[in-house]
């Protein structure tokens, strides 16, 4: 058996919860390979709204879902969700494995983050704040806790080490380093993170590499969720306002240990708009009235911090380099509901740089001198609700899909039209080998 793969083409937030949590009756084992709190991954059914950040969204199925060693943890995050999905009667003991190699996201990797972030003045990321990049920075620098270490007798030695350590870089920056900045204090944090802790001790660690292997030795089949987007990808989104994790398909394998030749199907997924929460760039962001339509109507708000999310048009030169980075051969379209009332949409098909006419992603993605180049296609103009297959489509959101295909060479296989398990159209032989 292979794994599949479903990933964001954009920069976050394109519904991968809501397609991830669709179509997992269709495996046995839903896994997380990379990111970590700062995701926040919507579900919605039976008129009920759940959030998920570290746990994979088959959780609410009866299938196995795996932390995967890609992933970092905050133990704090970690035990409401487990809380928070008892609350919802879903029972994780038996259906949510961690990988003993994911690292822990410590309340000190939080305060370094919201330093680091201080510091950079108005060159900030935007970061979440919830601790990623420091965490992934003592991964990579070989200081990092792992999952594995809890059950280790001298974990806390090896915390207080790395606390000590992040302390002292703390002392040399000028933010107060007894409080988050929301208020919380540290002591209190590192409270919870210890409750946390012992939470993680409850459920099951598991060498995730072997245990993902033997399953698809088994028959068994393997979905990957992925977290953020591609052009927020460590090494080829726009660098620096990116997250610090590799998020195209690569990071399945290294995130999973699985090998690259066990990778089957890539679904990638985008909204019929763009959106982006965060600073860095974005070239056919709007800043007018059409913008906030967008926001409005797609209810364009963080799913984990709150923040409006930046909206515009369709960005296909960003798109198609997503496309081409994950070796995508599905597309998922979101969101096209919130299209129904536009007489006409716009979409890039080029950028003019420095007075250049290209259809690709340029190094300097942060240049001011990237101006969108659109085409407008008429819009639907129809209320979407009760289409249930690609035939009752209104012939201009064909004309969209065709047009989006054509560029891309790739079909878009599933479209959404709303933000409930039930407002999803799949071509029928999607699953049909
Ligand atoms: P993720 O991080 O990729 O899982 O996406 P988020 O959950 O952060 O953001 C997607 C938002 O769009 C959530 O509020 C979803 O409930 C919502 N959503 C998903 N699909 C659709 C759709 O087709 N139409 C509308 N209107 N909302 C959708
Ligand atoms: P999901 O999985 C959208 C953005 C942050 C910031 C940058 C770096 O829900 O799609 P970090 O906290 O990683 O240091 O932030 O990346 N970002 C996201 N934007 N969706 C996400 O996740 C994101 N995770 C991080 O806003 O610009
Ligand atoms: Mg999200």
């Amino acid at each position: 058996m292979k794994v599949d793969v479903l990933l964001g083409l954009q920069w976050g937030d394109e519904g991968k919860g809501k397609i991830v949590d669709v179509l997992t009756p269709e495996y046995n084992v839903i896994t997380r390979f990379q990111g970590g709190p700062n995701a926040g991954h919507t579900l919605e059914f039976d008129n009920y709204k759940h959030v998920l950040h570290t746990i994979p969204s088959g959780i609410f199925h009866d299938t196995i879902n795996v932390i995967g060693n890609g992933v970092v943890i905050d133990p704090v995050i970690l035990k409401q969700e487990v809380e928070k999905l008892k609350g919802r009667g879903v029972t994780v003991k038996n259906k949510l494995y961690i990988s003993k190699k994911a690292h822990l996201i410590l309340p000190s990797h939080k305060m370094l983050d919201a330093a680091q972030e201080s510091l950079k003045g108005a060159g900030k990321i935007g970061s979440t704040l919830k601790g990623i990049g420091p965490t992934y920075t003592d991964k990579v620098s070989r200081n990092g806790l792992r999952v594995g270490d809890i059950s280790t007798d001298d974990f806390m030695k090896k915390y207080n080490c790395l606390k000590d350590m992040h302390k002292n870089m703390l002392q040399k920056s000028d933010v107060d380093n007894e409080s988050f900045p929301d208020g919380t204090k540290f002591s209190e944090y590192e409270k919870l993170w210890f409750e946390g802790i012992e939470e993680i001790k409850n459920l099951r660690s598991i060498d995730s590499e072997y245990y993902i292997n033997s399953c698809l030795n088994e028959g068994k089949s393997v979905l990957a969720e992925g977290a953020q987007g591609t052009m927020l990808d460590i090494d080829f989104g726009s660098y620096p306002f990116v997250t610090s994790s590799n998020t195209i398909c690569a990071g399945a394998c290294t995130g999973l240990g699985v090998a690259p030749t066990t990778i089957g199907k890539v679904f990638g997924i985008f909204k019929a708009y763009c959106t982006r929460v965060g600073s860095g760039p974005f070239p056919t962001e709007l800043f007018d009235e059409t913008g906030e339509t967008m926001r409005k109507i797609g209810r364009e708000f963080g799913a984990t911090t709150g923040r409006p999310r930046r909206c515009g048009w369709l960005d296909l030169p960003a798109l198609k380099y997503s496309v081409m980075l994950n070796g995508v051969t599905d597309l998922i379209m979101m969101k096209a509901d919130v299209l129904n009332s536009f007489e006409t949409i716009k979409v890039c098909t080029h950028y003019n740089y420095k007075g250049k006419i290209i259809d690709y992603v340029p190094y300097d993605i942060n240049s001011s001198e990237i101006i969108p180049v659109y085409e407008e296609l008429k819009g639907w103009n129809h209320d979407l609700t009760g289409i249930e297959s690609y035939d009752d489509m209104p012939s201009e959101l064909v004309n969209y899909i065709n047009f989006i295909e054509k560029k891309m060479n790739v079909p878009v296989n599933i479209v959404s039209i709303g933000p409930d398990r039930t407002q999803t159209i799949i071509k029928k032989d999607l699953f049909i080998s």
